[in-house]
């Protein structure tokens, strides 16, 4: 297939493209590099021997968008590019409606215009916000807590507007657990800029030397050991899923309307992932508690039978296969793309 993917030089996109190359398909990247670097195009070259098209733009520029529509027959579009940081959300709510949402408004637009309508979200488990079940199903009420995750939720919203309007569209929204690891190569990774967010990749930067401890943030949650629990799930898995989704909607004989949980299920605490990340990377991780992090909720794991049974997808790898590809990319890759 002939697939556009927004956001493809990005942390999932990237990982996405190296799947969808080594399967066949013929793969467009429209990026802007606010958080990527282009040097990833030379590492995917090198792992699949296929350098994709590249479109150097705004996912908002609806004038690019309409020109590469105009000449490219796609058959699909995989939509990863936008705004993901949670605080940031809270800081700058209009840049993440106008990324998040105005973004793939245009998309949508053009798509329609151009009469290509199978389409692959990016969304996220924070459209969840606290859940009071688990482990958390598609039909658990959706309820988020930052500007990050009503972006999300948004587009959802949009993209089942869309679909009751003309149900001939093909729709996978994929809700993402958190995605961690890297490629198994060590040649493609996570590139957060500055000061790490997330845990795995700020502990590997710890390991790494770079930091001098992680801060666990809570230990006090109602969780085994008091320490926030999630489902982390292999970025490759991750991956793989897109395409499972991808010939799940595209071989349909009718229009679908799919949100769908990518995760592994299983919920590990931050000392579990501390732990495993030591092993993984044969250094001690020094850590001290602190409070509780404002917006963070004691556990989140997925249910992913529906995903598990429609797609005949399940995420096949495990802790330590994150941990050590994390590692790998942190010590092959000190400066992340810069050379
Ligand atoms: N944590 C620490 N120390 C840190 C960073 C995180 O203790 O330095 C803890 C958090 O409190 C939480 C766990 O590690 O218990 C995971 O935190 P992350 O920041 O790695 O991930 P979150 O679960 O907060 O959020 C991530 C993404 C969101 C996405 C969500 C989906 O950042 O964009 O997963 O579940 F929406």
């Amino acid at each position: 297939m002939n697939i556009l993917v927004t956001g493809g030089a990005g942390y999932i996109g990237s990982h996405t493209v190296i799947e969808l190359l080594k399967n066949g398909h013929i793969v467009t990247i429209l990026d802007n590099f606010s958080n990527s670097s282009p040097a990833i195009l030379d590492r995917i070259m090198f792992l699949t021997g296929v350098t994709p098209y590249l479109v150097r733009a705004d996912v908002n520029d609806k004038e690019t968008l309409d020109s590469i529509f105009s000449t490219d027959a796609f058959d699909a579009v995989m939509h990863f590019a936008g705004v993901k940081a949670v605080g940031e959300s809270t800081i700058n709510p209009l840049l993440y409606y106008s990324t998040n949402v105005c973004g793939s408004i245009a998309l949508l637009q053009v798509m329609e215009k151009y009469k290509v309508n199978t389409f692959i979200f990016s969304s996220s488990a924070t459209v969840y916000g606290s859940p009071s079940q688990f482990p958390i199903a598609e039909t658990c009420a959706t309820n988020p807590t930052n500007p990050y995750g009503r972006s999300k939720l948004s587009v959802e919203d949009l993209l089942g507007d869309i679909y009751a309007a003309d149900n001939t569209w093909k729709i996978a929204i994929l809700r993402y657990f958190n995605p961690v690891g890297a490629h198994e190569s060590g040649l493609i990774g996570e590139c957060p800029v500055g000061i790490p967010n997330n845990l795995m990749p700020y502990l590997s930067q710890v390991a790494a030397g770079i930091r001098p401890e992680v801060i666990v943030y809570g230990s006090d949650y109602p969780t085994p050991d008091g320490t926030g629990v999630r489902d982390y799930i292999h970025v490759s898995d991750l991956a793989i899923g897109h395409l499972a989704a991808l010939e799940h909607i595209s071989s349909s004989s009718h229009g679908v309307y799919l949100p769908m949980n990518l995760g592994t299920g299983r919920g590990y605490s931050v000392l579990e992932i501390i732990q495993a990340f030591e092993i993984a990377s044969g250094r001690k991780i020094p850590y001290r508690y602190s409070n509780r992090r404002p917006g963070d909720i004691a556990q989140s794991y997925a249910d992913v039978s529906r995903s598990n049974e429609l797609l005949r997808w399940v995420a096949r790898k495990d802790l330590m296969d994150m941990c050590s590809d994390v590692w790998r990319w942190q010590i092959r890759n000190p400066r992340g793309y810069a050379q």
